[in-house]
This record gives C-alpha cells, sequence and structure tokens, in this order.
C-alpha cells in the first residue's frame, strides 16, 4: 500500500529550551531561517507524503498556523511587490495537508503515536520526531524507510551506531542482517544500562509503521520513566517478526540538545544559497579571533 500520511508527535512542553520556549514551541525554533518542523515537513513532501497528522498540545497552536494560509500579510506583500517573500509563504501551504489532533496529557511518545490513530485509518504512515534532523538532499530519511516497506511489507525502524556513553539515552535492537544496510529487528529495548545493550545500533527519530502497531501501543503498559514507550510497542512486534531496520544515510543532528541545535544551526547555515559564504567567512574570522 502507498505510503500517504506522516504521524509528528509535537505535544511535548520542551523545558530543555526554556525560557525560550516558555511561549514558542519548540519545534518552532528557528535553524537559520525556517522552524525546525517546516523541516520534517519539507523532509515529508520531498519523500512523497501528501497529509501530515501534527500531534498537539494545549499553546501550540502557532505550528499549524505557520502552514495556513495567511490573508493580510499575504495581501501586504503582494501590495509591497515582495514577490519572492510572497512565494515563500504560499509555498508553504502546498508541501503536504497538515491535520491536528491532541495529545492532552503527556503520557509518553507510543501514547503520541496512538494519538494519531484517529486521523491515520488503517493505512502504513510514517513518524518523524521533530527534535531530529536528518539532512539527505537526495534521499530523504523518510524516502529511505518507504522503499525498504515497498520492498518488505514490514515496519521500518531508521538505525544508527550509538556511542557507549550514550546507550542509554536511546531506544537499542537486538537485530540479524538481511542486506548491507538493512537488518530484521528481533527484539527493541528502550533506554538500556550500556552492559544489557543487545548491540551498538539505536533507533533514531524516524519509524514507518504498518496499522498493527496501534493494537501493539494499547497493548502496552507503562515502561521507562513511567510512560508508554514506542520502543515497547516496537517489541511487541519485533517478537512476532514484523519489524525491519534500516541503517539511514545522512547526516544526524540532535536539535532538541542545545550543542545539536547550534551544530545544526551552523550545518544548515554553511549550505544557506545566500549566506552560506558569508556566514564561512565569519566563522573562520571568530575563530582566529
Ligand atoms: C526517543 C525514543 C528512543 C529513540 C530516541 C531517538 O527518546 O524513546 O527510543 O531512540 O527518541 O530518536 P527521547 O530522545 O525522546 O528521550
Amino acid at each position: 500500500m502507498k505510503i500517504r500520511q506522516a504521524v509528528i508527535p509535537a505535544a511535548g512542553l520542551g523545558t530543555r529550551f526554556l525560557p525560550a520556549t516558555k511561549v514558542i514551541p519548540k519545534e518552532m525554533m528557528p535553524i537559520v531561517d525556517k522552524p525546525i518542523l517546516q523541516y520534517m515537513i519539507e523532509e515529508c513532501a520531498a519523500s512523497g507524503i501528501e497529509r501530515v497528522v501534527l500531534v498537539t498540545a494545549h499553546g501550540k497552536h502557532a505550528m499549524a498556523d505557520h502552514f495556513d494560509a495567511s490573508p493580510e500579510l499575504e495581501d501586504m506583500l503582494e501590495r509591497r511587490g515582495k514577490d519572492a517573500l510572497l512565494r515563500n509563504v504560499k509555498e508553504l501551504q502546498s508541501l503536504c495537508e497538515i491535520v491536528t489532533v491532541r495529545q492532552a496529557r503527556p503520557l509518553g511518545l507510543g501514547h503520541a503515536i496512538g494519538r494519531g490513530r484517529v486521523a491515520v485509518g488503517r493505512e502504513p504512515f510514517v513518524v518523524l520526531l521533530p527534535d531530529d534532523m536528518i539532512d539527505n538532499p537526495e534521499r530523504p530519511a523518510c524516502r529511505q524507510l518507504m522503499d525498504v516497506y515497498e520492498e518488505h511489507g514490514k515496519s521500518v525502524v531508521a538505525l544508527m551506531d550509538v556511542p557507549p556513553h550514550q546507550i542509554s539515552w536511546y531506544g537499542m535492537v537486538e537485530h540479524e542482517p538481511v542486506s548491507e544496510r538493512v537488518v530484521l529487528v528481533k527484539r527493541a529495548i528502550e533506554k538500556p544500562r550500556p552492559e544489557d545493550a543487545p548491540s551498538n545500533l539505536g533507533i533514531v527519530s524516524r519509524y514507518l509503521f504498518t496499522p498493527e502497531i496501534f493494537e501493539a501501543i494499547d497493548a502496552t503498559p507503562p515502561g521507562v520513566g513511567g510512560e508508554i514507550q514506542i520502543t515497547d510497542a516496537i517489541n511487541a512486534r519485533a517478537g512476532q517478526g514484523e519489524v525491519m531496520g534500516l541503517i539511514f544515510e545522512g547526516e544526524r543532528f540532535d536539535a532538541g540538545d542545545k550543542l545539536g541545535f547550534l551544530e545544526a544551526n551552523v550545518h544548515y547555515a554553511l549550505k544557506h544559497p545566500e549566506l552560506g559564504e558569508r556566514f564561512r567567512q565569519t566563522l573562520l574570522d571568530k575563530l582566529k579571533g
């Protein structure tokens, strides 16, 4: 079945970035000149996704507004002949259809993804965690997962090598090789101690699920941190041989962490068509100075 939809869990409070995120949702923090969430929606659109289900919460309406029409602003840009800016603003509305559902209480990532069910229906779908940016202009990370699904017809998680000191930050997997970058996931454990990790491959922020994940989430009791963990639901599906893993290709930034956020800004600023060269020079001068 063609993958048309994505779920983006974005109901969190963003406490790691306070006070910046007291009023502004963390997903709206800009990387150079676009909010992080826009990079996610652009990745969806570039992967062929038509509809994005944003799982949101009280006080975070700026996220959906960003992709909606803004008649006053558009009229003003038109009157002033600011054609390039007008195009920019209008393009936001044509990337993907955006629908929102609410997660009223922060009961965990598994619970948030489960909230997507009312909008997604019985179709396979991708999930992007907006904390993590993955840059691959030729083959966006979501597209890479979709290609594995097209071949195997099973759920797929994005994987990467995790250094030992970071193992307790990730969902870690036990796996069997299938091809160079594809594995069959045998087991998944949320945030184990390094000595309990079954391998050094961890799950990173992009998932593709068949609709059976919703029943698995329903059956998942609270796990690490007292939250309903998506990794536990994945583990149940992996036990049935229904989960593949893909060691994705692309440059990844943990923009949910202050250092990763700054690194993402430097990365995208250096690539920026208008700013790149000047920014490179500014950085070099700064480092010399
Ligand atoms: C979440 C997931 C975890 C995953 C990680 C990175 O953790 O629970 O399994 O490995 O994202 O994408 P968080 O970073 O929200 O604590």
